[in-house]
């Protein structure tokens, strides 16, 4: 079981999935990621996940995102689990789900925790930037079904800290005033942001979107 931590590269792996075999690092090639796992096909709470998933395609193409999901079923089972999910949830599967049998991408990206189940993967999410290091970690329980609308923000916000010298503040949305980072000084984020700021406190200073 290995500890991954924001920073580190996403561990590459070859696995089998519902639309054949990838070698992760290759099949992200120049894009950015999304790996998430659910505990087990023929659930409820993933069924809506994954269905929600997949209506979101042009959300993910926009930010160029590619998106793989995880569970210890086989391929058999995640191709027959997506025709229920097209019917249920009124779309089509769009993206590969890793069946990871034999844990072994699961146990390079520590998504089971014995205590929670022994078996099954809890709800573990990393978002993988296009030089392959991780950029998000979240960990929800079995019972709770993710929120997606907050993977697309937090995408947003990575994207846009990731050219800009700015962070986003509590419950940012895509073209809300952002923060200056506090290594900018006064001078430079006079050349850097022409929109303007505003210094509500030395170390807290407003700027619009800049990009
Ligand atoms: C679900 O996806 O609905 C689920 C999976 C495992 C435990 C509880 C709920």
């Amino acid at each position: 079981m290995a500890t991954i931590r924001l920073g580190d590269v996403a561990p590459n792996f070859t696995a089998d999935t519902s639309q054949g075999e990838i070698n992760f690092h290759e099949w992200l090639g120049d894009s950015w990621g999304v790996l998430f796992s659910h505990p087990a096909d023929y659930t409820p709470v993933c069924t809506t996940e994954l269905g929600t998933t997949a209506k979101y395609k042009d959300e993910f193409d926009k930010r160029n995102v590619k998106v793989a999901a995880l569970s210890v079923d086989g391929v058999e089972s995640h191709k027959g689990w997506i025709v229920d999910i097209n019917e249920t949830q009124h779309t089509t599967v769009n993206f590969p789900i890793i069946a990871d049998e034999d844990g072994k991408v699961a146990n390079l990206y520590d998504m089971i925790h014995p205590n929670a189940n022994s078996k099954l993967t809890v709800r573990s999410l990393f978002i993988i930037a296009p030089d392959k290091t991780v950029k998000l970690i979240i960990t929800y329980p079995a019972s709770t079904g993710r929120n997606f609308d907050e993977i697309l923000r937090v995408i947003d916000s990575l994207q846009l800290t990731a050219y800009q010298k700015v962070a986003t503040p509590a419950n940012w949305q895509a073209g809300d005033d952002c923060v200056i980072v506090p290594a900018v000084s006064n001078e430079e984020a006079d050349k850097l942001f022409p929109k303007g700021y505003k210094e509500v406190k030395p170390y807290l200073r407003m700027t619009p979107q800049p990009n």
